[in-house]
């Protein structure tokens, strides 16, 4: 069987290559795992929840439709928590709409959000649909994300792929073709444009590359070798984020506490503005992680 469904998860595996996987958690649809040919690719918190009570702490979790908190009282995010309400919901799975590449699908819209978190935007006026795609290729994952707007009136929102890719050492890792790009450091609270040919990790970093060329792949280079590619389309921004030892530290649910060293979040989005969706209107966005030397191509 190519996908297994059970209560919680549906597991999707390779029609010719059964130790290429991927685990989704219906909660989020949030990918949990994603193995290549038995290797995994993606980082999971030993401590991560998995039962519901909170967002996963590693894979890929999913942000809508506010990324960080808002600071503004007068837009409708205003009163929702760091991150949003689809990585604390419950999603619907819809099944497969492809074989080859072998692609699922899951749903969120009102009527299955998490009704407390909800609620608290726009005071639940707000009607949408989301579909998640999640294709299996060879040698890539792809996500893509649907939004329409069903409702009345017209609104905002910002969408994030949050991916934890696993890495065997950051320290040892390079992220390319960020120079030159405009970016807001979360840590300084300053705007800059990064002059780094390529950006290395060796303390906390937390920062937002506004605006990029979707023609860019951002490619993790470890010790010279092209470990991942990140593709993406109709997401400008990026988010780039490792926590380090006091931030790690400071997260419950973040285990082992060195497991810093072994994860690099890049997180392609629309985040830097908001995308504006009128009623009857629908959007989308999609990222692409695929292995090894450069890939221009999405199949399998
Ligand atoms: C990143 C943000 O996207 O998510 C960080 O840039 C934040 O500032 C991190 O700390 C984790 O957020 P959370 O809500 O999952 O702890």
């Amino acid at each position: 069987m190519s996908i297994e469904e059970t209560e919680d998860k549906v597991i999707l595996t390779h029609p010719r290559e059964p130790t290429t996987k991927v685990s989704i958690l219906k909660y989020g649809a949030t990918v949990i795992s994603w193995e290549n040919k038995g290797k995994e690719q993606l980082w999971l918190s030993e401590a991560a929840k998995l039962d519901g009570s909170k967002p996963v702490r590693g894979g890929i979790p999913l942000v809508f439709p506010i990324f960080g908190k808002q600071k503004n009282e007068e837009h409708p995010t205003y009163k929702l928590p760091q991150h949003g309400f689809a990585r604390n919901s419950t999603w619907e799975f819809l099944g497969q709409t492809s074989e080859n590449p072998l692609t699922v699908q899951f749903g969120l819209g009102p009527e299955n959000a998490n009704k407390e978190i909800y609620n608290l935007w726009n005071e639940g006026k707000n009607n949408f649909t989301l579909i998640l795609s999640i294709e299996l290729g060879d040698d890539h994952l792809k996500t893509n994300i649907e939004v329409e707007n069903n409702g009345d009136e017209a609104f905002d929102f910002n969408w994030l792929f949050h991916t934890y890719l696993k890495v065997p050492d950051v320290t040892d890792c390079l992220v390319t073709n960020l120079i030159d790009q405009k970016c807001y450091d979360q840590l300084l609270a300053t705007e800059y444009i990064e002059k780094s040919p390529m950006v290395c990790f060796n303390e906390e970093f937390d920062r937002i590359y506004k605006k990029i060329d979707t023609d860019k792949i951002f490619q993790v280079v470890e010790l010279g070798k092209v470990l991942i590619n990140v593709q993406r389309e109709n997401l400008p921004d990026s988010v780039v984020w490792n926590p380090w030892i006091e931030k790690s530290n400071g997260m419950a649910d973040f285990e082992p506490k060195n497991g810093y060293l072994n994860m690099l979040c890049i997180e392609p989005g629309h985040v830097s503005d908001f995308v504006t969706l009128k009623n009857g209107e629908k959007w989308s966005g999609s990222q692409t992680i695929s292995l090894g030397g450069c890939k221009t191509n999405n199949t399998s």
